[in-house]
């Protein structure tokens, strides 16, 4: 994280391009979302990364299915602005937002079939909290409160920060309507029983 002036946005000063070895979530969703053959969902993506890979296999291969994305990198954002100037055809089923997710409000959310958490954990700190940013607890509860009935939320076990994340999820378990469906390669479905 970049070094930022206290009480500013806690943004991503960086730029990740598809690194599949290092981090493979977003090809494991794409495979996921075609294996399970969803299809006309809403879809969350939490770190859309620079390569937009979510959105653009999404667009190409007609499952109509959409994906609203958040990034909190200029640089990630940026790419997102040319990509839709260059592919209306993608930019149609994919938006991405610039933004902290920690700042979501939930009157601007839709309601989702898919919400992909893959990065919980990894990026909230103190710098958060200078501007009163919700935790990483209260936005798996906010998504899950805007997931429909059967819809499926999805973490990512190789995080570098899942140590943390699994004690969140452990208690998320337990007091959402959610229950464990299980693991497509490096990704922990739930799905939303009520
Ligand atoms: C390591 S990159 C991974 C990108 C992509 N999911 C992938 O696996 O290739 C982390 C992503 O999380 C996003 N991110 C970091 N902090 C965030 C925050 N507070 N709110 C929203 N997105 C954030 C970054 O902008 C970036 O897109």
């Amino acid at each position: 994280m970049a070094a930022q002036e206290s009480g500013k946005l806690h943004y991503w000063d960086a730029f990740w391009d598809l690194r599949v070895d290092e981090c493979p979530c977003d090809v494991h969703f794409c495979d996921w979302l075609e294996k399970t053959d969803i299809r006309n969902a809403s879809i969350f993506h939490f770190g859309t990364g620079g390569h937009h890979i979510v959105g653009i296999r999404t667009a190409e291969n007609g499952s109509n299915n959409c994906v609203l994305g958040i990034t909190a990198a200029p640089q990630e954002y940026e790419t997102f602005i040319q990509l839709a100037i260059e592919r209306p055809e993608v930019e149609k089923t994919y938006k991405t937002f610039f933004g902290d997710i920690y700042q979501l409000d939930k009157r601007l959310l839709p309601e989702l079939d898919v919400v992909a958490l893959f990065h919980l954990c990894e990026f909230r700190t103190e710098k958060n909290d200078l501007y009163g940013a919700l935790t990483d607890r209260q936005v798996a509860d906010m998504l899950t409160e805007k997931t429909r009935k059967g819809g499926y939320i999805v973490f990512y076990t190789k995080s570098f920060a899942f140590e943390t994340a699994a004690k969140v999820i452990a208690e998320w378990e337990k007091e959402q309507p959610v229950e464990k469906v299980g693991m497509y390669e490096s990704l922990l479905v739930y799905r939303k029983t009520k």
